[in-house]
């Protein structure tokens, strides 16, 4: 092996690079509307989510995070199949349960808002890939 494929495998490193962002705006009274359907709510929120949001409000947020994860993953991933759950300090967190997603390779961060008419939400998608120096 040459000194250049030695300095290679000694520097090469992972680092994680923004693959795909999204972003999505949603109308807290259209959400408000369609949740007066009982199958709305379990076609979009997984049970533990359900049991987390105490309004329209906190819906319409998860609904726009989620759209947000599905334009910055480009895959059409079900609502159900995003569970976007709150850490202890509030900061929601994203599993993805779909095989066509990479879930090894790939990291998913999002950030929601709510406020009295509207709810948004966005999503920044991480892959981790092999630097090579030089
Ligand atoms: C976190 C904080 C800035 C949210 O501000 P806010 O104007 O009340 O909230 P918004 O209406 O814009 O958004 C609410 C969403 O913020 C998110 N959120 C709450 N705490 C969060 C945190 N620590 N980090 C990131 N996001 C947070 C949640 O997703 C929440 O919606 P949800 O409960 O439906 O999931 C505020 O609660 C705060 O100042 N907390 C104390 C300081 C703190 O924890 N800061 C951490 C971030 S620097």
């Amino acid at each position: 092996m040459n000194e250049i494929a030695q300095a290679y495998l000694v520097y090469a490193h992972n680092e994680p690079v923004v693959v795909g962002v999204g972003i999505d705006l949603v109308d807290i009274a259209r959400i408000a509307h369609a949740m007066r359907n009982p199958r709305f709510v379990p076609k979009v929120l997984t049970e533990r989510e359900e049991a987390y949001c105490r309004n329209a409000q906190q819906v319409a947020g998860r609904w726009a995070a989620k759209e947000a994860v599905i334009k910055a993953v480009g895959i059409p991933l079900l609502m159900r199949n995003i569970e976007i759950l709150n850490d202890p300090l509030g900061q929601p967190h994203v599993v993805i349960r779909d095989h066509r997603f990479d879930s090894a390779r790939l990291r998913v961060f999002v950030s929601l808002t709510h406020e009295k008419t509207h709810a948004a939400g966005v999503a920044v998608v991480e892959r981790v890939v092999l630097q090579v120096p030089f």
